[in-house]
């Protein structure tokens, strides 16, 4: 099979398409035909070596964690997909998930059966970004109906897809980006919008019960001035919270990691049948231009997901 092959920590040039054996399956897994896949942030970070699971891989490396595709073949364990089952999912983040392939082994615990509303691009970008959201917002946001959340970089990966999820939650939502992304992010349903190039986020949000902050380091301490006492702060991109907490003791803040989850993407296939979230791919590559979307991932101002494909 066609795989893309990272063979050496570093830049893109490291990347070279090549033939590699087939994976087999274990009992728990099944095989899947991937129809396409998508890329994270995550992924440029590990290739570059910088991140903690880097050291998890050898080299020659098959990146990627967000799959969509035809399952082919079921381990004797296996009872809860068959072959000819299109499916999607998260594979083994953050160990590695052999992603960019043309077939991936998955543990079946990691897949979901793909929503019939989703084409195959939509689902692969979806499983990574999707879950960070929604773990982010209700297992430790703890978002309620009627509150007020602020996210951060709403026109992003996460961030497009956690404005859809807070507002099906009931929150008032305050989204963040430049002016060029406003029309994005007002599609998505956003209640207030706030170009941070032109605007103080600090004076703009008052009193917020939550904040989502999926940009980092720009934007962590404005994220935690505009929490009313007590409130949170959760974050998916910076770690030193000691510093954050230094200026607001009376918050709770928290960095957290996306992890799969069967139960979570139930819930949230249910919401796209209901037509509460969908998926902006905002474009699909040829699995040789891997080393654009990455280039592209880390310029930071893609908007929405990029997925990649073999066909
Ligand atoms: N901890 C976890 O489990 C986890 C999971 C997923 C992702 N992450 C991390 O979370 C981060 C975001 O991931 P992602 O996939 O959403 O990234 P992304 O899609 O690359 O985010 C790009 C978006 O960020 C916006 N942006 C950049 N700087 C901003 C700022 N200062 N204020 C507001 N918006 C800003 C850009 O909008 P403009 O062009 O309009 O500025 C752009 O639309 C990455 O660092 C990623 O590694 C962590």
């Amino acid at each position: 099979m066609k795989a893309v092959v990272l063979n050496d920590w570093g830049g893109v040039e490291n990347f070279a398409i090549q033939d590699v054996p087939k994976p087999s399956i274990q009992p728990d897994q099944v095989l899947v035909q991937v129809k396409a896949f998508g890329v994270n942030p995550a992924d440029f970070k590990t290739r570059t070596g910088s991140t903690p699971y880097s050291k998890n891989y050898t080299h020659p490396i098959i990146l990627g964690w967000d799959i969509a595709g035809e399952v082919i073949e079921v381990g004797t364990e296996v009872t809860s997909f068959k072959p000819g089952d299109a499916v999607y999912g998260m594979v083994n983040f953050p160990e590695p998930g052999n992603a960019y392939a043309e077939y991936v082994a998955s543990p079946a615990a990691h897949l979901a059966l793909k929503p019939a509303q989703l084409t195959f691009e939509e689902a692969a970008a979806a499983p990574l970004a999707v879950l960070t959201a929604w773990q982010g917002l209700t297992e430790h946001g703890q978002l309620k109906a009627g509150e007020k959340v602020l996210i951060q970089a709403a026109s992003g990966g996460v961030g497009h897809l956690a404005v859809q999820l807070a507002k099906a939650l009931g929150a008032h939502v305050i989204g963040t980006a430049s002016g060029k992304n406003e029309a994005f992010v007002r599609t998505l349903g956003t209640d207030e919008f706030i170009d941070y190039t032109t605007t103080n986020v600090e004076t703009a949000v008052i009193d917020a019960d939550l904040v989502f902050d999926t940009a980092g380091a720009d934007t962590i301490f404005s994220s935690a001035k505009v929490l009313k006492p007590n409130g949170r702060l959760i974050s998916i991109a910076y770690s030193a919270m000691d510093k954050v907490l230094a200026v607001r003791s009376d918050i709770h803040a928290e960095r957290i990691l996306v992890h799969t989850s069967g139960n979570d993407l139930a819930i949230i296939n249910q919401l796209i049948a209901d037509g509460k979230l969908k998926i902006e791919v905002n474009e699909v590559l040829p699995a040789e231009k891997i080393g654009d979307a990455h280039h592209r991932l880390e310029s930071r101002r893609t908007t929405g997901k990029i997925v990649l494909t073999f066909e």
